[in-house]
């Protein structure tokens, strides 16, 4: 199957162009001045579909590098499954995703490498990779973060907080960071400090502070800013590059900043969540259908942060001037009812996280409308930088020959409503949206996945299984 994509604007990281791209099979052949011809051949007469793109942009599918479809977590599962919401990833223009293998302590790695493929094949629509979290960090992990590494699996998240389910002590932390130093892959690190904020949470709850708005208020930026200076220490002492995933405090921010000017190798991601809402969301006063408990929905670590604080401002800033590097959405849905009300009576009980796949490409093209970041820099995070960092670079996050057929035409005089209901776009298996009401200036009209059409102007035309296990290799960014 021969597709060319004609006369739209093409936006890569390093610039946009009007131009044709043309792809042949599952990959991209040619990016093409508009109408030119190959050795003599009229491309347009010889291929099998044409997609008129002219007033879009034509962009690398976006890359997720931060998902949990149907992580076992807070006592019960997060409700996408690799099905549902890779799916759901497809309909917003993300064509790649990189989910995280759950080890807990006892557990061996391997095997739970091996339970997450059983898990995710066959079952993806869009290509998927995995990071590995280990807990516990044992003799057989170290072993086994070499053979991973060996198997496309070539970076490893670790906490600092959730004792008892995934913490790591600081030594724990060193002999992972060690080995990574050693075999060439990233730590990821959920940098929240959880010795105090397990006292913090004892604390509310014992003065019977239980609603939702004490989840973020239990998690204040010191906890944050703490353990992210720890991380960096750590992985300075031990050489390893180091990934912050999901900053939401702007000290963290700055910790990553500073770090990066002394000439670290350190990464901050964060997420839509951390540029569009805030701590208030959890005081539930959007709606009456759950009282104050609705803003369990917005429950999810590390924390929304207060508006009053800044924190918004200053990571749309430092996205733009690459303090932070990359956007995923920590996609780990909970629904409502029979999930997040596990917590009606004790915040702490509330399942941590949002869902969000399926909106980071519209809600980051709306930073693009609304003056915040440029056109390119919308593709470098949501994209080209995720490809970059975690070893799919060339292949993926770029428009250019040689690279997977990965391809989203976008309109920007199109418009999405997001939120559950009719005329709105929600296709995760989720009972509420966390953007209920959010209208995006912009609209994904077509995806393609590996040459094939998944997504065309509001039909979904993809398959379960057609999603393929991306074998990754070192991050780009290692010195
Ligand atoms: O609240 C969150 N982020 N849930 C998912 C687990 C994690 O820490 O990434
Ligand atoms: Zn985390
Ligand atoms: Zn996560």
């Amino acid at each position: 199957m021969k597709t060319l994509i004609k006369n739209g604007t093409v936006v890569n990281a390093t610039g946009s162009a009007t131009a044709d791209v043309l792809i042949d099979g599952e990959t991209i052949a040619a990016v093409l001045a508009p109408g030119s011809t190959l050795l003599g051949f009229d491309v347009e007469a010889n291929v099998d579909r044409v997609i008129d793109a002219r007033g879009k942009y034509v962009i690398p599918g976006g890359i997720d590098a931060h998902t949990h479809m149907q992580m076992p977590f807070g006592g019960t599962e997060a409700s996408d499954t690799f099905e549902t919401g890779t799916r759901a990833a497809a309909w917003g223009g993300t064509t790649s995703i990189v989910d995280f293998v759950v080890q807990y302590a006892g557990e061996n790695v391997l095997e739970q490498y091996r339970k997450w493929h059983e898990k995710a094949s066959g079952q993806c629509a869009i290509d998927y990779g995995f990071h590995q979290i280990l807990s516990d960090v044992q003799d057989s992990s170290l072993t086994a973060m070499d053979e991973l590494v060996a198997e496309g699996v070539s970076s490893f998240k670790l906490f600092m907080a959730y004792k008892g389910v995934f913490l790591s002590d600081d030594g724990q932390i060193v002999k992972a960071m060690q080995r990574a130093a050693s075999n060439g892959s990233m730590i990821m690190m959920h940098a929240e400090n959880g010795s105090v904020i397990d006292l913090l949470v004892q604390q509310a709850v014992a003065a019977g502070n239980t609603g939702p708005l004490y989840h973020g208020l239990t998690r204040p930026w010191q906890a944050e800013e703490e353990a992210t200076h720890r991380a960096i220490m750590l992985a300075n002492l031990t050489g390893a590059p180091l990934y912050v995933v999901h900053v939401s405090a702007k000290q963290a921010v700055d910790q990553i900043a500073q770090a990066r000017d002394r000439g670290q190798n350190v990464f901050g991601e964060t997420c839509p969540q951390y540029l569009y809402l805030s701590l208030e969301d959890n005081l539930g006063a959007r709606s009456d259908e759950w009282g104050g408990f609705e803003g369990a929905k917005w429950v999810c670590s590390t924390p929304l942060r207060a508006s009053a604080e800044g924190h918004q401002h200053h990571m749309w800033q430092s996205l733009a001037t690459n303090d932070i590097q990359m956007v995923s959405t920590d996609h780990c849905p909970f629904c409502m009812k029979g999930q997040k009300d596990m917590g009606l009576a004790d915040f702490s009980k509330i399942p941590n996280g949002i869902g969000s796949v399926e909106h980071r490409m519209d809600l980051l093209y709306q930073g693009v409308v609304d003056g915040k970041i440029s056109l390119e820099r919308w593709v470098e995070v949501c994209s080209t930088t995720p490809a970059r960092m975690f070893g799919m670079h060339g292949t993926k996050g770029v428009l250019q020959p040689g690279a997977d057929g990965d391809v989203v035409v976008y309109d920007p005089n199109g418009h999405t409503s997001i939120g559950v209901g009719p005329g709105k776009t929600h296709h995760m298996n989720m009972d509420y949206s966390a953007y209920e009401g959010f209208e995006i200036d912009g609209h994904v009209d077509t995806v393609i996945s590996r040459g094939k059409v998944v997504i065309d102007r509001g039909e979904y035309l993809g398959a379960k299984g057609d999603g393929r296990f991306i074998k990754r290799g070192l991050s780009q960014y290692l010195i």
